[in-house]
């Protein structure tokens, strides 16, 4: 089935398929599983502009809300990473007179605490009304909205014009990406710049990292795309680089047409891309059928083991989590139950396969056999954290890039 794209409006053309999904951070308790919500998770490429995309979308007021479950600064290696981002603004865009800064999905406040401790006029918008709370909670001022056009324009003229605008993990999440970019054009100065760090196309292809393609998902970036994405909205591609969160993700820098220079590492990724064939249907192809057999072995693992007598249980009940056990049939006769950290996230049960989630501290109770590492972006942090259970006989077990028992 084709789509029209959300950037040019030319035609979108399905590669992959991932079946009837939930969404992914819409953890549930067992009273819940009756009204599940369930939508058909495909993504296709635009005809024209190249951008990946989903091709059918869940409506936002379903995605965030109260209870979304994602909090920002779940991890270490998250929080040092946005303190660094903050810092960096500190010392470059906010410099001048009464420098101001927005940013869009500040969820619990991950990097705007950063910026308020330092004293830097700020606002956070933010529809999800938990994890806003929790950015305030820290000092942060949230405005609680949807970013659109609308949200900009009311933006500016309550604060005037922003040095910077930042989005991480969240512009990509936003299907109407064109009033994203009118509210931009609204909000920005004429030296500003709109910095954005998204997960990447090219590291999802190389890495096989299909987990991370979920309703919250929207469009998958590649530099080449969001260069021309950028100049249809009036804008410029000025710097892209990458950065380890999520595996590998491409932080983005946009300014208004000539008045930056682009980057030399622009220009590399931007070569990279081509030569990697990164937007063309042969690459599409080839990956669909590997997650396809991806998908086979890790089943057939699970299985057999099962068949052995072993125990598996799950670690991290990330958002990938979801599409990893919806797509493959996943549940809890296969893995009894997942591990998490997040308080929010225990006693409920992970959307559509309904593996259920407990605190970490019944992954030691007794230690299972075998590990299936949901979280794998943040493989050195746990397995650093969980020496003991290597130690005592047990062994990880990863699907990306494929399946493999470490
Ligand atoms: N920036 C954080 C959080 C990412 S999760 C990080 O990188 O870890 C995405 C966040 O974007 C959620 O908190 C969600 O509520 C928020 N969000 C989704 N759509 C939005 C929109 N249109 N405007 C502002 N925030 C939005
Ligand atoms: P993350 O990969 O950050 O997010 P996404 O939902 O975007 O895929 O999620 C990691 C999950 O793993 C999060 O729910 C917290 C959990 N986690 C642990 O349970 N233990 C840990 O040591 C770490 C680092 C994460
Ligand atoms: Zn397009």
């Amino acid at each position: 089935m084709d789509t029209r794209c959300r950037v040019c409006s030319g035609t979108v053309r399905e590669f992959i398929d991932l079946g009837r999904q939930p969404t992914a951070n819409g953890f549930l308790l067992p009273s819940e599983v009756a009204g599940e919500f369930f939508f058909r998770l495909a993504v296709g490429a635009c005809q024209e502009c190249r951008m990946v995309q989903l091709l059918e979308e869940v409506p936002q007021e379903l995605r965030y809300h109260a209870g979304y479950r994602y909090h920002a600064s779940g991890s270490a290696a998250h929080r040092s990473h946005f303190e660094n981002d903050a810092k960096r603004f500190l010392r470059t865009e906010l410099t001048g007179p009464d420098p101001f800064i927005v940013e869009i999905g500040c969820n619990d406040g991950v990097m705007l605490s950063t910026i308020s401790t330092a004293g830097v006029r700020h606002l956070g918008v933010e529809p999800s009304g938990d994890v806003a709370d929790l950015a305030r909670a820290k000092g942060v001022r949230v405005l609680s909205a949807f970013f659109d056009e609308q949200t900009a324009a009311d933006i500016r003229i309550r604060h005037g014009v922003a040095d910077v605008v930042f989005g991480a993990n969240t512009i990509c999440h936003i299907a109407h990406i064109a009033s994203v970019f009118r509210g931009i054009d609204q909000l920005l100065g004429p030296n500003g710049v709109f910095v954005f760090e998204e997960p990447y196309l090219g590291t999802i292809i190389e890495q096989m990292a299909f987990d991370q393609i979920y309703d919250e998902h929207v469009f998958y970036f590649s530099v080449t795309s969001v260069k021309e994405m950028a100049a249809r909205f009036g804008f410029e591609l000025v710097d892209a680089e990458r950065i380890p969160l999520h595996g590998g993700e491409i932080r983005y820098t946009i300014a208004r047409p000539a008045t930056r220079a682009p980057s030399e590492s622009l220009a590399e990724l931007l070569a990279q891309e081509q030569a990697g064939k990164l937007s063309e249907e042969q690459t599409f192809a080839q990956f669909g059928s590997n997650v396809a057999r991806i998908r086979d072995d890790l089943v057939t693992l699970l299985t057999d083991l099962r068949a052995e007598g072993k125990r598996v249980v799950g670690y991290g009940a990330p958002g990938k989590s979801s599409t990893v056990t919806n797509y493959c049939g996943i549940g809890p006769d296969l893995v009894p139950f997942v591990c998490d950290s997040t308080p929010s996230k225990q006693g409920h049960l992970i959307p559509g396969s309904h593996l259920p989630v407990r605190p970490p501290s019944e992954f030691s109770d007794p230690y299972p056999d075998y590990a299936l590492l949901f979280a794998w972006n943040h493989s050195k942090e746990i397995m650093a954290k969980e020496e003991d259970f290597r130690a005592s006989g047990g062994k990880w077990i990863r699907y990306v890039p494929e399946v493999e028992v470490l």
